[in-house]
Formats: structure tokens, C-alpha cells, sequence
């Protein structure tokens, strides 16, 4: 689908994109196809330099039917998430008027195509749905990125956009198509095309692992639990980097059971999930000199006569027993053995990444990832990589006083839910129980999974935030 040429003005296409400031020189050979009159469509605002306006305008010569102007006004706002951001909204501009035959002078930009396909793949992608009137299928669309571009980078922007979309429509699905036995086996098709190695943890294996605390939040189920475990080898014999993503694909709360406006869009709770599966679609073209082992708890959280209760005390896999609080604070559980189990592989550090707290909503908002960590340094790779892709993220505060109040309890170690007060914080110092001197990133997604409205790059609706900063943090891993 992108084919790769350099610019020249008298070859034909459909349509060109160009990037066009207020004080540029007009180069000929775009002018000559307005009979050199690009000057005068831009005093008359046919062609507008206004900062990220868009204009379509058709040619008087044949070669090209017409060109897609993007302002660049000064050229003194052309950031990395100006620039993504403008591409996406070319992206859609595209898509919207069923444009199939595209160039993109990149230069134009002083862009590298990486930019761009990260961005197309994204803003052209749609939510499936399960509408009985089939939609009519898009038309093939060819895009010619025109410079002296890199064709690995070009590549690797098109599968971190690939990457999140398939977190996205993983994100999207009903609990009752997108049961654990459903992500399970999409995983092992993924890793099966990638020939990555994987691995599912079944019920009973759980049991003889002592899983005490995933297979609490399964009780309540007909669904068995799946432990999904994917391994990506970049980097030969090295400790791995493990992402661990929460995956509960249905959070009905539980005993403490949710309110019916709390329960509706609880088929997002396996985000987490879909960010590391999403990862992995990513990690097989972009290659970084790594090792990463992706393990994701897969359940849904049902009330039954079998379920786990409000006071009951559970014993997770590494021996630590908890009282149960609250059976909505599920995730902190399933997290639990899951990075008991990611530590059987020693590795060298543990990002786990959940929709894990109300509270981070409360918080944050829905544009910034709340973040929790045990090493400031590799909260810092974190921070860089999140400027990079602008997804956002802000670390909260670890303090002992969190600590403590996770590990009181009258009849066990830990209790799973200390109060209302700063539950984001209690959320991720849970896990943090688990993971002990292992470096640590926790990454709490509850408010950025789902975005309440379209943007430039995306629909409303499942975002898969972090799969591209976590595959940049990977691709400049040197620690
Ligand atoms: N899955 C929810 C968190 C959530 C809330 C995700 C809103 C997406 C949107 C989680 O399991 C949960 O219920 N958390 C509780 C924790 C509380 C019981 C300590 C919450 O946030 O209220
Ligand atoms: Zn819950
Ligand atoms: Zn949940």
C-alpha cells in the first residue's frame, strides 16, 4: 500500500499532499502546475497557510488532478505531535473523500515518512461493529510517499499504527465474543503469524502454581481463566522486559457489585491486555535488541453461587495471603499472580499495564496515564518515550504511608482495597507488593483506554494508549 519515490512535479497522481508555510518560496515546479500562480491563490486564501488548515485545490495541468495543502504557518509549530496530528486529519481527509491514488511530498514537512503511516494507520481506522447491513468496504488506496525517505522507518510508523488498532478492536469487543478462551487463542494466532513463542496457563495448571488469587476473581465464572504468556527474542539469552496487561474481559465488580451505570463499557477492562497483545503486533516489525515476555491474567468477574466474597482470604502464588475487601478491586489480584509468575523468568523489569482504578480518572482525566514506580530512572525512559508518541503520563507518589495501609489487616498480609482516599495509589502499591526489587513501571490506563470523543487520530471509544510509547521506550532500550 505505500510505495516509496522522490518528488518530482511532473509525475501524475490524483491527488499530492503538501506542506505550505506562509513565508515559503514557492518551489517551480508546484507552480507550474497552477500556471504559476500559487502566490495569488494564497493571497486570496484558495490556499490557506494557516497552521494546520487544510485546502483542497484542483490544478489547471494534467499531471496532477489536484493538491491537498496543509498550513504550516511560520513553520515554527511543526512538533512531533503537531506534525502526527495534522497527518491524521490528512488521513481522514483522505478517507472521507474516497481519494485512492495519494502522494505525500514529505520533504514539504521536513518529515520522515514514519510520521505519517503511524498516523494514517491510525485516523483510517474504524471500530468493527456487528450491524447485520454489511458497510460498503473502502476502496484500495495507494499512497506514494515522495523524498528521500527511510524505508525501515516507514515500516516501523505503519506497525506501532497497527499495533494500536489491533489493541483497539481487541478493546472494543463484547465479553461474550472476547471471552479469556477468545483472547487466548487470538493471542496464539498472533504470536503463531509473528513465530513468536507462547504459551496458555490452564485452569488446572493454576491451581498447581497455587494461583490463589487469579482463580479467586475466576470462581464466580462458567469460563475457565487463561493465563496468556507471549515472548518476543530480540536480544538472545538477556533477562527479559515483562508487560504484564490486566485481562478482564468482563468486570461486573463482583459481590461488590457495580452500579447499572458503572457496569455498562466493563468489556473495556482487559485494556491492559489488549495494549500488550497490540505491542506484539507491533514488536514483530520493529524488531528492538530485546527480550520482552508479555503475560496477561485472562477472566471475567461474575457473582454465582461459587464466587469469591467480600472478607474472604485468598492465598496468591507467591504465598502472600490477602483479605478481600472488595471483589471490584479484582485487577490488583489478577495482576498479583501474574507477576509472581512473569518473576519465575527473572526479568530484568516489570511494566504492568491496567484499567485498574476510578480513582486515575478522578485524577487525571482521560488524556494522562497514571503511573506509579520503584526506579526513577526508568520512570524517566518512560517519560522521554511518552513525549515522543504524546501519550501522556504522570507519576504518582509511592510513599510508605500507601504501603502500609495495603499490608493492615487483622487475619492476613495484605488487604485488597484501603479506602476511597488516593485508591489509585493503593491499586498500583498492591501489585507493588509482587513485584518486590524488580524495577518497576505501573502504568494505570482507566482513564486513557477510552477517549470520550474523536480526535485527529482515532475514534471515540478504545484508544490502545501505550502501545506505541511502550514499543518506543523498547526501541531506545539502554539500560
Ligand atoms: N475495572 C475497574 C476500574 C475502572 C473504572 C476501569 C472505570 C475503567 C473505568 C476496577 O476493577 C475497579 O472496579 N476498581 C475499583 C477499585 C475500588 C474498589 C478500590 C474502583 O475504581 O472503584
Ligand atoms: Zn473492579
Ligand atoms: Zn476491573
Amino acid at each position: 500500500m505505500y510505495q516509496i519515490k522522490d518528488l518530482d512535479w511532473t509525475d501524475s497522481y490524483d491527488t499530492i499532499v503538501v506542506g505550505i508555510g506562509a513565508a515559503d518560496t514557492i518551489d517551480e515546479g508546484l507552480d507550474a502546475l497552477y500556471n504559476g500562480r500559487v502566490k495569488s491563490l494564497i493571497q486570496s486564501a484558495d490556499i490557506s497557510t494557516k497552521t494546520g488548515e487544510l485546502s483542497i485545490v484542483p490544478t489547471f495541468e494534467g499531471t496532477v488532478k489536484r493538491i491537498l495543502f496543509v498550513g504550516l504557518g511560520q513553520r515554527n509549530e511543526n512538533t512531533t505531535e503537531n506534525v502526527r496530528n495534522w497527518f491524521g486529519k490528512v488521513a481522514k481527509e483522505i478517507k472521507a473523500r474516497a481519494f485512492t491514488d495519494v502522494a505525500i511530498a514529505l520533504e514539504t514537512f521536513e518529515s520522515n515518512g514514519a510520521l505519517f503511516t503511524e498516523a494514517y494507520e491510525m485516523a483510517t481506522y474504524e471500530h468493527p461493529t456487528y450491524k447485520s447491513a454489511p458497510k460498503d468496504s473502502a476502496p484500495e488506496v495507494t499512497i506514494t510517499l515522495l523524498g528521500n525517505v527511510d524505508q525501515t522507518e516507514v515500516e516501523k510508523g505503519a506497525a506501532r499504527g497497527r499495533g494500536v488498532n489491533v489493541a483497539r478492536k481487541l478493546t472494543m469487543m463484547p465479553a461474550n465474543i472476547l471471552t479469556a478462551e477468545a483472547l487466548a487463542d487470538y493471542a496464539v494466532e498472533l504470536a503463531e503469524r509473528h513465530g513468536f513463542n507462547h504459551r496458555i496457563v490452564e485452569k488446572e495448571e493454576m491451581e498447581g502454581l497455587g494461583m490463589g488469587a487469579l482463580l479467586a476473581v475466576n470462581q464466580g465464572s462458567k469460563l475457565p481463566p487463561k493465563l496468556i504468556v507471549l515472548e518476543y527474542n530480540g536480544a538472545g539469552e538477556e533477562a527479559p522486559i515483562a508487560v504484564v496487561g490486566k485481562g478482564v474481559t468482563f468486570d461486573t465488580g463482583g459481590y461488590s457489585i457495580k452500579p447499572k451505570d458503572g457496569i455498562v463499557g466493563m468489556k473495556g477492562d482487559m485494556g491492559g491486555a489488549a495494549t500488550v497483545i497490540g505491542l506484539f503486533e507491533t514488536l514483530a516489525t520493529t524488531k528492538p535488541a530485546v527480550n520482552v515476555l508479555g503475560v496477561i491474567p485472562a477472566t471475567d468477574n461474575m457473582i454465582s453461587g461459587d464466587a469469591f466474597k467480600p472478607d474472604d482470604v485468598i492465598t496468591a502464588m507467591n504465598g502472600k495471603t490477602i483479605e478481600v475487601l472488595n471483589t471490584d478491586a479484582e485487577g490488583r489480584l489478577v495482576l498479583a499472580d501474574a507477576v509472581t509468575f512473569a518473576k519465575t523468568y527473572d526479568p530484568q523489569v516489570i511494566i504492568d499495564v491496567a484499567t485498574l482504578t476510578g480513582g486515575v480518572l478522578v485524577a487525571l482525566g482521560t488524556d494522562v496515564t497514571g503511573c506509579l514506580t520503584n526506579d526513577d530512572a526508568l520512570y524517566g525512559a518512560l517519560e522521554e518515550a511518552s513525549r515522543e508518541t504524546n501519550e501522556l503520563v504522570w507519576q504518582m507518589p509511592y510513599f510508605d504511608v500507601f504501603i502500609n495501609k495495603v499490608r493492615k489487616s487483622e487475619v492476613a498480609d495484605l488487604n485488597n482495597s484501603p479506602g476511597r482516599f488516593g485508591h489509585m495509589i493503593f491499586g498500583g502499591a498492591f501489585v507493588g507488593e509482587f513485584v518486590g526489587d524488580t524495577p518497576w513501571l505501573h502504568l494505570d490506563i482507566a482513564g486513557t483506554s477510552e477517549r470520550p470523543a474523536a480526535n485527529e487520530l482515532g475514534p471515540k471509544g478504545p484508544t490502545g494508549v501505550m502501545v506505541r510509547t511502550l514499543s518506543t521506550l523498547l526501541d531506545g532500550w539502554n539500560r
